[in-house]
């Protein structure tokens, strides 16, 4: 159950807390009144903690603690361990983007890092498709939209358990929840036969999901994207795949509109130790 509380002393009634939620569950500050919940929007609340983390001045809490910034290191020189977990922590996904692209050459360099993520008996199988500037995105985005419509039309297994009517509605409203409006998306690619490709993929992302904050960038992943691409060829061919060839994970990327301020709670890790 979700616990949004916010301290009235603090609130600058800013409306960040609102503007990024992903499902729109915080009511905008009006006025005098702080901001608040959607009611009937409060069972989509999947406490990312993005209304806590993107507060200015840390107003908004959501029931389990969270860390203020100013308890890690901001002395930096060299990556040491307390500013890498710093950095791991604060790495949020965006979902608010500027238009302003990444340059082509900053990711040929990131994606020179990245082929230095372990892979199974060192195989490395990962290959790269980046979807760059918004034309293309759109489009993309409008073939997931579409492949979500014809799920519905079929009543499948997806319309119901995801609320992709709302997906749909969204859509035709000109907001597009696929890749939130982002100006480029990643995929990574492998053969269909390296069944353990999978992992490979998901680790690589994962080093550009931590590589590229490190340069301003702001990632999200796009699970609804991976979704459709499992299940429609047509939008494996629209992407480029090359063939006998499938994605394995996708991120959106470019520069984020908001900084985050604040690390949001999560739960504890949950540790057997197997010991002699
Ligand atoms: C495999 C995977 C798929 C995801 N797919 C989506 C997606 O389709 N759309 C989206 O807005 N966020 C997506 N996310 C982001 C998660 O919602 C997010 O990581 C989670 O709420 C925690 O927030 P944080 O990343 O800011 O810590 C995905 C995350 C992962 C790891
Ligand atoms: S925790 Fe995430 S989903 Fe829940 S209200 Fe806050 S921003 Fe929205
Ligand atoms: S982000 Fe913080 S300061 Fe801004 S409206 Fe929300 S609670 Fe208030």
């Amino acid at each position: 159950m979700m616990k949004f509380e916010v301290d009235a002393g603090k609130c600058i009634k800013c409306g960040l807390c609102a503007t990024d939620c992903p499902f729109g569950i915080i009511t905008p500050p009006d006025g005098e009144n702080p901001p608040g919940v959607v009611a009937e929007r409060a069972a989509y609340c999947i406490k990312c903690g993005h209304c806590q983390a993107v507060c200015p001045t840390g107003a908004s809490s959501l029931g389990y603690d969270g860390v203020s910034l100013s308890k890690y290191t901001t002395d930096k020189l060299f990556v040491d361990p307390r500013q890498l977990a710093n950095h791991m922590r604060l790495r949020r996904s965006v979902r608010k983007y500027k238009e302003e692209p990444v340059s082509k050459e900053l990711l040929e360099e990131l994606l020179d890092t990245a082929r230095y993520a372990p892979s199974g008996t060192n195989r490395q199988p990962v290959g790269w498709i980046i979807t760059y500037g918004h034309y293309k995105v759109h489009k993309l985005a409008e073939a997931v939209i579409n492949w979500m419509a014809s799920e519905m039309n079929k009543d499948s297994y997806y319309a119901k358990v995801l609320p992709i009517a709302a997906f749909v509605r969204a859509w035709e409203k000109g907001i597009d929840t696929i890749f939130h409006h982002a100006p480029h998306v990643i995929t990574a690619y492998a053969h269909k036969d390296n069944h353990i490709a999978g992992v490979d993929c998901a680790i690589a992302l994962t080093w550009l999901d931590l590589l590229m904050p490190s340069h301003g960038i702001g990632v999200c992943w796009a699970g609804l994207f991976e979704l459709a691409m499992m299940h429609d060829p047509e939008m494996r061919k629209m992407l480029g795949v090359p063939e006998d060839h499938v994605t394995k994970g996708t991120l959106i990327f470019g520069y984020p509109k908001f900084k985050y301020n604040q690390i949001p709670g999560r739960n504890l890790a949950k540790i057997i130790w197997n010991e002699d």
